[in-house]
Formats: structure tokens, C-alpha cells, sequence
């Protein structure tokens, strides 16, 4: 990674050119190294610079009792998980909630906790969940550290989830596995679907009928070898950067295509981008591609809610800046679940936007916003890497004239390349 000395200020580009490769998907990884702890092994996760998250997967699997040995991009995964112990699961909500359930359906006494940034996102959700299945579960006032007491043989309970939230889902389904009979998941509108299709290549019986998602245990996945895709939500900054800028035209190479994860490419179609995705390979029962955009096209302004926002929860603050690019006022709306990610990114985003120059306004579940004047603006992260990611864009394109960020390092929770991406594509 370059140094954040020489990040710190962000420039518009003449022209940006490249084609690139993602760092591993996050949401896959997780998922790959946890089912393979599950399977037993041995089994093989072949996952490229993966960010922080997917390390502290990683790191709490080895805490549980997993071996897994690396060599170059490869982790062979062996044993299950069979220790009590007292987890960290840093920066990562998904790694908390979905070894949370893991945990439920074994006869193991865990403990996860995480950063301060983990500490103040919701855990009673999960920890509700779970006790469902008859796992008992102790959080603190509602957070992180949160204790979890398994059982080998949980109920299969019929769930309905508060929030459409692919990690409670995941979390239900994980205890579901040790279960013995149908566990039910109703989630209140559309989520990506990782957990069913890969689970559904490893031989579980789970299926996904709309809103619902049923899995029959007991049930083990089988050992696998997997390649994790690129990750389609690192690949939205330079969606968003060639259709912000005049002359532009990116190719993501190697990136999963999984349509639960592209609401972003419909979206900058619907705004007008010119985008292309070609399926090449299928890994692990996930789609594997390209994605081809060029700039250039004046944009539209869009209005979005209702179902459409969980697909695009990660890529909000992106989308806002893609926003604030129009003329015409945008508007997102029931997209109060960025309030409890790893900061409230409404606040954030709109605290951004004031700063770089946007006309904006921030409402209880979104933010409405339009183009402004262009200003040099230092950005607070909060340590967040998608709004230190969203603001670079920003400045790499011009919609801010100069932009500096106070923590540019944070950006490798989930894409550590990104600086030298970010060099490459505008050299
Ligand atoms: C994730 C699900 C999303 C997303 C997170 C990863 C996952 O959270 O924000 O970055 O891998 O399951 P929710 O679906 O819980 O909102």
C-alpha cells in the first residue's frame, strides 16, 4: 500500500484507464473459510488480498480450534470448531454475527467482542435470533462483548428477521446446520444470497423461495476448494469514478457477478452509465466475470427505497456521490440500517457532502442531495472504509476540488489495493 502520506490529497485525473483485480469478496470469503472449518476438511479457500475483516475471520477460526495454513493466496482449512474461547472479530459485524451462530449449534461457550466501532453496532438482534434455537446468549446492553453458549443439537426454529439483513440470515442458517429437522428464515425483503447458493453447492439441503429461506440438519457442507471472486463492492469505486468522469473507461477482471450483489450496475444504467458485465467461470456456485464501464455520459438523477436498498447497503455512500454529481436533486430513503453499519453513515455521507461542496440534505433515512460548487474538503472517516472510499472518488473526479481524508489506511478493512488501484487507473 502506498503511504498515507502521499494520499492524503486526493486530485482530480486527467483520465482514468485501467483494468484491474479486486481484492477477495468479503462476504464470499467469510462464508468460504467458515463452511470450510464446518466441512471438517481438508479444504481450500484461494482468496486474493483480503482485507482485515476476512482476517479476523480467520484469526477467531484459529481461536475456535481450526488449523489453517497459508501458502501464497492459499488457506488449507482443517479440524472444526472445538474450543471454548474469547474471540476479537475487529472492525467486522459479519464475522460477529455469523461465528455467533456457528457457535449456537455447537456445545462450545464463546465469547466475541471487537473494536469500539463493533462494540456500538446492534447485537440484540442475533443474540434474539439465536435464543430462538435455544442457545443462550448474554450481550452487553444490546452490544459487543457478547457471550454465546451453543448446544449440539439446537431446535429448528421458524425465524422471522426484524431487518433484511444477509448476516442475520446467515447467523440463523449456521445454527440451522446443527438442528435437527427444517429451520425457517423470513427475511422482509431481498438480500445477497451467498450463503444459500455456496451451502447448496456443498450438498445442504437449504433453499431460498422468495422471502424465505429453509435449511434441513443436521447437516455438514462437504470438503471443498474454492476460489474466491474479486469483490463487486470494491469494484463499485471505479463504476462510480469512470461514470463520474469525462473520459474514462475501467475493466474489473476476475470479480463476482452475483446478481444479489450488482443493484449498483443497474442503477448507474438507470442513471444513464454505459456498463457491461460478461460471465466467464462460475466458482463455487457464484458467477465470475468482467465488468467494462465508460464515462462520459451525462447523468440522471434517481430516486431509490423500499427493496432495492439492502442490495445496495455497502454501496450508499458511492451512490451519494454519484448524486451529487446531478443537476437535479436525488433522494435516498428507508435506508436507516446505514445508521447502525461501522459508523452512521447517514451522517457521515451528509457531513461529507456539506464539505465538498454539495447542495444536500439529510433526512431520518436517507439524504436528498444535488450538485454544489466543488470545494477543497478534509473528509472524518470516522475509521470507515466505504466513506473514506466514497470521498476519494470524489476527489479523484473532480466532484470535490481537492479532497483529504483523516484516516486513509482504514480503507484495507476491506480493500487494502486501493491506493495503488487508485494510482494506477489515473497514471
Ligand atoms: C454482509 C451483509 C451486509 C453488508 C455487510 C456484509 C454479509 O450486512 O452490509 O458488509 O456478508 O452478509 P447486512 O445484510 O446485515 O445489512
Amino acid at each position: 500500500m502506498i503511504p498515507a502520506s502521499t494520499t492524503s490529497s486526493i486530485l482530480p485525473a486527467a483520465r482514468l484507464r485501467g483494468r484491474l483485480t479486486m481484492p477477495a469478496d468479503k462476504s464470499i470469503a467469510h462464508r468460504a473459510l467458515i463452511f470450510a472449518a464446518l466441512s471438517g476438511g481438508p479444504s481450500t479457500v484461494t482468496m486474493r488480498s483480503p482485507g482485515h475483516d476476512v482476517l479476523s475471520t480467520l484469526a477467531c477460526l484459529r481461536g475456535l480450534g481450526v488449523a489453517l495454513e497459508q501458502s501464497d493466496d492459499r488457506y488449507l482449512v482443517s479440524g472444526r470448531p472445538s474450543r471454548n474461547a474469547a474471540l476479537d472479530c475487529g472492525n467486522s459485524g459479519t464475522t460477529m454475527r455469523l461465528l455467533a451462530g456457528v457457535v449456537a449449534g455447537l456445545p462450545l461457550i464463546v465469547t466475541l467482542d471487537g473494536d469500539a466501532s463493533l462494540r456500538a453496532r446492534p447485537m440484540e438482534r442475533v443474540a434474539t435470533l439465536l435464543r430462538e434455537t435455544g442457545a443462550e446468549v448474554t450481550t452487553t446492553d444490546g452490544h459487543a462483548p457478547m457471550t454465546v453458549v451453543g448446544r449440539a443439537s439446537p431446535a429448528p426454529a421458524v425465524h422471522r428477521l426484524p431487518v433484511a439483513s444477509a448476516q442475520l440470515l446467515g447467523a440463523a442458517v449456521l445454527a440451522g446446520l446443527s438442528a435437527k429437522g427444517t429451520t425457517t428464515i423470513e427475511t422482509p425483503g431481498p438480500t445477497r444470497d451467498h450463503t444459500e447458493r455456496m451451502l447448496a453447492n456443498l450438498g445442504v439441503p437449504i433453499h431460498r423461495d422468495g422471502s424465505v429461506t429453509t435449511v434441513t440438519g443436521p447437516s455438514r457442507p462437504r470438503p471443498f476448494a474454492m476460489e474466491v471472486p474479486g469483490d463487486p463492492s470494491a469494484a463499485s469505486a471505479w463504476l462510480v469514478a469512470a461514470a463520474l468522469h469525462q473520459d474514462a473507461e475501467l475493466t474489473m477482471v476476475d470479480v463476482g457477478l452475483n446478481p444479489t450483489r450488482l443493484a449498483l450496475v443497474g442503477l448507474l444504467q438507470r442513471m444513464g452509465v454505459e456498463i457491461e458485465t460478461r460471465v466467464s467461470a462460475v466458482s463455487g456456485a457464484e458467477p465470475v466475470g468482467e465488468i467494462v464501464v465508460r464515462g462520459g455520459s451525462p447523468l440522471r438523477a434517481v430516486n431509490i427505497g423500499g427493496g432495492e436498498v439492502a442490495e445496495l447497503i455497502d454501496e450508499l455512500p458511492l451512490v451519494a456521490v454519484a448524486m451529487a454529481s446531478v443537476d437535479e436533486p436525488s433522494e435516498v430513503r428507508d435506508a436507516g440500517e446505514l445508521r447502525v453499519k461501522e459508523t452512521d453513515r447517514i451522517a457521515a455521507v451528509v457531513a461529507g457532502l456539506k464539505a465538498i461542496g454539495a447542495d444536500v440534505e439529510a433526512l431520518p433515512d436517507g439524504w436528498r442531495v444535488r450538485r454544489g460548487i466543488p470545494q477543497r474538503a478534509r473528509i472524518t472517516t470516522h475509521g470507515d472504509h466505504r466513506i473514506a472510499i466514497a470521498f476519494a472518488i470524489a476527489g479523484l473526479t473532480g466532484i470535490a476540488s481537492t479532497v483529504e481524508l483523516d484516516d486513509p489506511d482504514c480503507v484495507a478493512v476491506s480493500y487494502p489495493g486501493f491506493w495503488n488501484n487508485l494510482t494506477t487507473v489515473s497514471a
